[in-house]
């Protein structure tokens, strides 16, 4: 720690005083004392105090209490600890009340005050620690577009910061909607690789056939309709990072295929002799219990140790409430601008209601939830009854009077293949035949949409 720790002692007898000064000269780069309020006042502007010890009783209109709220009013990360006489606890606790950090009870104890300013020395050095550390990520958040200062999110950040230069292949789990891609590219952003392509597949989007030419690239005539060479995710992503999305809906045969490209760098593209030689970070996401299914056989042991040198893990919005509502305000902008809005605010009472909601959807419901009111409430002002039901009644209904597109479109498929499931007893083969998808989509979708 770079800066210094500086100790202003205020008591009108100089005995304790130039007492307190010589025994806590260890514990300070400077001392200064002062005798009264005033004298104290005018020492503690001039300098640049970390500490202030004072007596509650000093002589003047202005006591040692007094000091406490003026330090404060003037600096509010200084610490100051006072001094009362014994047996005045009241004393102690309206101190406590102004902002003092602790209290010492007179006659004067020289260990027990050292301890308590090695406290106030470390509580200092922390402050100033965690200021620089926000400003760190105040900054970092500029450039990833990630909106929280909860601890998990910091720690989380921290993290990424630390990997990002590393070839390292990173895993993030965590529930849908959490920001598990935003993540994704802000360690790519935070990488060497920044410079290079940033390229996402989403491994259960597309059959297994489709999904080899996707991943590694085809050569000319290799199948039907293949009518010129194409490179795959691989190739493109040379330099760059490549995010497997939904890492856990890949089929057996292509988890055999990314594990050989991950052991040897090597793969061909479809229908090819040659070798190529794989240069891309791997990043993978899933919001799916991946060690789990990892016991069950499902997904293979020795790929998930290969993707999963880096686990992050991002913690669903009901753990990290903290976070609530600087997201809200940060989505509040976002909509208004973009939708051409004046300014809105959410009051208080709103505002408790989207702190204690349940979000399943976490972030993305968050910020759909944000953008209809945008959208939808006419005044300035956001209240409680403009909320949408589904905050405060069963988790995942959507009762919207304006909804977007996608989001109608999503519960149209919610709604077909609930009923479909329904009908077919929940034979999940016949259910995906009449439905006119695979299995594996099936399941892929009734995963995103919570229907078990
Ligand atoms: N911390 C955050 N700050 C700002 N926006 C966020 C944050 N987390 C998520 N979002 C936004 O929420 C939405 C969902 O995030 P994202 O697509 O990264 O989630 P995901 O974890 O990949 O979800 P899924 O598992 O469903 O794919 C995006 O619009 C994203 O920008
Ligand atoms: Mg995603």
């Amino acid at each position: 720690m770079d800066e210094e720790f500086h100790i202003l002692i205020v008591d009108d007898e100089p005995n304790i005083r130039s007492g307190l000064a010589k025994g806590l000269k260890q514990e300070a780069d400077y001392i200064e004392t002062a005798g009264t309020v005033n004298e104290a006042l005018d020492k503690f502007d001039s300098g640049a105090f970390q500490l202030v010890i004072a007596d509650v009783r000093l002589p003047g209109d202005r006591g040692g209490l007094e000091l406490v709220s003026l330090v404060q009013q003037r600096k509010p990360n200084t610490t100051v600890i006072v001094i009362t006489a014994h047996g005045t606890v009241e004393t102690a606790v309206d101190a406590m009340r102004r902002g003092a950090f602790d209290f010492i009870t007179k006659p004067v104890d020289l260990n027990l005050i050292r301890q308590q300013v090695a406290k106030a020395a470390k509580h200092h050095r922390l402050q100033v620690e965690n200021r620089q550390l926000k400003e760190k990520l105040a900054e970092a958040g500029e450039i990833t577009g990630i909106v929280g200062n909860c601890r998990a999110l910091t720690e989380l950040l921290t993290q990424i910061r630390q990997i990002a230069d590393t070839d390292a292949t990173v895993l993030i789990r965590g529930e849908s909607g959490t920001g598990k891609e935003l993540i994704a590219r802000a360690i790519h952003d935070f990488s060497a690789r920044s410079t290079g392509p940033f390229i996402a597949v989403n491994l259960g989007a597309l059959p297994e056939t489709l999904l080899e030419s996707e991943l590694f690239g085809h050569e000319k005539g290799s199948f039907t309709g293949a009518s010129r060479q194409k490179p795959g995710c691989f190739e493109q992503s040379a330099g760059g990072t490549l995010f497997l999305d939904e890492l856990t809906e890949i089929p057996a045969k292509s988890q055999v295929d990314l594990l050989r490209v991950l052991e040897t760098g090597q793969y061909a593209r479809v229908g090819g002799e040659e070798s190529l030689q794989s240069d891309a970070r791997i990043v993978s996401a899933t919001n799916r219990d991946i060690a789990h299914l990892v016991e069950d056989g499902e997904f293979r042991e020795d790929l998930f140790y290969r993707l999963n040198i880096v686990p992050i893990e991002v913690p669903p919005l009901r753990q990290r409430r903290d976070d609530i509502p600087i997201l809200v305000d940060h989505f509040l902008d976002h909509f208004c601008s973009r939708h051409r809005r004046t300014e809105k605010t959410i009051n208080v009472d709103a505002m408790a209601v989207l702190i204690g909601a349940s979000w399943p959807g976490n972030v993305r419901q968050l910020r759909n939830v944000i953008e209809r009111l945008v959208v939808t409430v006419t005044s300035d002002v956001i209240t409680a009854s403009d909320l949408p039901n589904e905050l405060t009644t069963k988790a995942g209904i959507v009762e919207g009077r304006v909804r977007s597109l996608a989001e109608v479109a999503e519960a149209a498929e919610k709604n077909a293949i609930q009923s479909a499931l329904v009908a077919n007893d929940f034979h999940r083969e016949q259910t995906a035949k009449v439905l006119g998808v695979s299995v594996r989509t099936l399941h892929y979708k009734m995963n995103r949409y919570g229907l078990h």
